[in-house]
């Protein structure tokens, strides 16, 4: 039986008899020959195909178009007039599927694209993107498993809120109402009691009414949660972890990035230079004095100011003790200036904005319940998570990275819809 091998092993190879298969990715020919630019999964290749060598076949050569499948055998070589720098002269040839006339190409609108997204995932460029999207999630459970944490997996279909009634899904369950997770979290938190040092990849959902380059309804969230931690420790922990993340990138998808086109030396500060810090209010000092803006003390960052923000470093930002007033119901007052919360967010630069929210938990069963009630929320849907404050109660942090902003910035995406295969928008949800 024939070996194949991928397109990539069959350059390393370099030269000699190699057997590839594939889609046709682009191809032209005259009478006498044909180009076949062929893709798999690794790379591309040019084939030539002599119409000599096949005269009972041409037909069928001739007739392959784009996206069609083909199985082939030939001789490998450099070819620097080659797009990427080797060509095969085939001498056997198996048409697996003549496909259809394609009806995507460089001319494509976006929302051609976006209609037919089942097959423009197959491009180059969406391919290079979900391979690094690969390295993301691989690095963020590398990162965590090597510290001894354990996975978890939490319910996705969930009785409360946590992150703010207005962005729930609701699902008709049986003759009861649930919601769709807009985070792992408060389950997490009730485990960490029996696993301690925890972390979740799982998608999570949010109704965002409005269309922006950041905001999806279905995102994939990679969350932790660990006992005994303290504030200044998580501050470390998100540092060091998007320092791993981009590390591994780099390393692992160079040519994923050249596809792109992404101008690694963007990148390249993050793993060697120490992020920038600051608390939310100097982050308001900071953008009145630079930019003139005057945000009110006790509103949360927007986009803008966030993006002016970023302007200013190569590397994120750690903003840190948000107003207490405006933080979801389990981010607790700080001791010693009980206006602001003991959480951060991490801001990605080049405008990529929040990429990371995380905080101490509070711990007072009193304290939340009050901010719970003011938001109108039913506390006997918490009641499980009361009971974490009642048995063996300890301090615990815990952050949420979206994969999606930071696979788009590290990717340098115009838009977080390239960064998931099929994304769901308010008005994306097909195919
Ligand atoms: O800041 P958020 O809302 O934090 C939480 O949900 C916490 N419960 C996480 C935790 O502490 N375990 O969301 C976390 C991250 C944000 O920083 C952002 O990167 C991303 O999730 N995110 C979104 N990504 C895409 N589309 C959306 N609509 C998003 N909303 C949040
Ligand atoms: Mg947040």
């Amino acid at each position: 039986m024939t070996k194949y091998i991928s397109i990539k092993e069959a350059m390393k190879k370099g030269s000699g008899k190699v057997a590839v298969r594939g889609w046709v990715y682009r191809e032209r020919g005259s009478n006498k020959m044909k180009f076949i630019v062929l893709r798999d999964s690794s790379d591309i290749i040019q084939c030539v195909v002599k119409r000599e060598e096949f005269d009972k076949q041409w037909g069928e050569i001739d007739g392959l178009k784009i996206e069609s499948s083909v199985e082939l055998e030939g001789t490998i070589k450099k070819d620097e007039r080659a797009p990427t720098g080797y060509e095969i002269s085939v001498s056997k040839i198996n048409v697996v599927q003549i496909a259809e006339d394609y009806p995507l190409n460089k001319d494509s609108t976006e929302e051609a694209l976006a209609d037919k997204r089942h097959l423009a995932l197959r491009s180059r460029k969406m391919t290079a993107i979900m391979k690094i999207r690969h390295t993301v999630l691989a690095a963020f459970r590398e990162y965590y498993s090597k510290q001894d944490y354990y996975e978890f997996s939490p319910p996705i279909l969930q009785p409360t809120q946590c992150e703010g009634g207005s962005t729930l899904f609701s699902v008709n369950y049986y003759d009861k109402k649930l919601y769709l997770a807009q985070t792992g979290q408060l389950y997490t938190e009730a485990y960490i009691y029996a696993l301690e040092k925890t972390f979740v990849v799982s998608p999570t959902f949010r109704a965002e009414k409005s269309n922006t380059s950041r905001h999806l309804s279905e995102f994939w969230m990679a969350e932790m949660e660990a006992t005994w931690m303290r504030f200044p420790e998580l501050v470390e922990d998100v540092e060091k972890l998007v320092k791993f993340i981009i590390g591994d990138v780099l390393k692992k998808n160079k040519s994923d990035l050249e596809i792109l086109e992404r101008d690694v030396s963007k990148l390249e500060p993050i793993v060697k230079k120490p992020f920038n810090r600051m608390t939310y209010t100097e982050v308001l000092e900071f953008l009145k004095k630079e930019h003139k803006m005057d945000v009110k003390w006790g509103k949360d960052l927007r986009t803008v100011e966030e993006q002016k923000l970023s302007q200013h470093f190569d590397v994120p930002t750690i903003v840190t003790h948000y107003p207490k007033e405006v933080m979801a119901f389990y981010k607790p007052k700080d001791p010693q200036d009980s206006k602001v919360a003991v959480c951060l967010d991490v801001i990605a630069p080049e405008g990529y904005c929040e990429i990371i929210g995380g905080s101490e938990r509070d711990l007072d069963i009193e304290e939340l319940k009050k901010v719970l009630s003011k938001d109108g929320e039913d506390l006997s849907g918490y009641e499980f998570y009361f009971d974490t404050r009642r048995y063996g109660s300890v301090p615990h942090c815990g952050h949420g990275m979206g994969v999606e902003r930071v696979v788009s910035w590290i990717c340098g995406l115009d838009t977080i819809k390239d960064a998931i295969p099929f994304p769901r928008t308010m008005r994306r949800f097909n195919p």
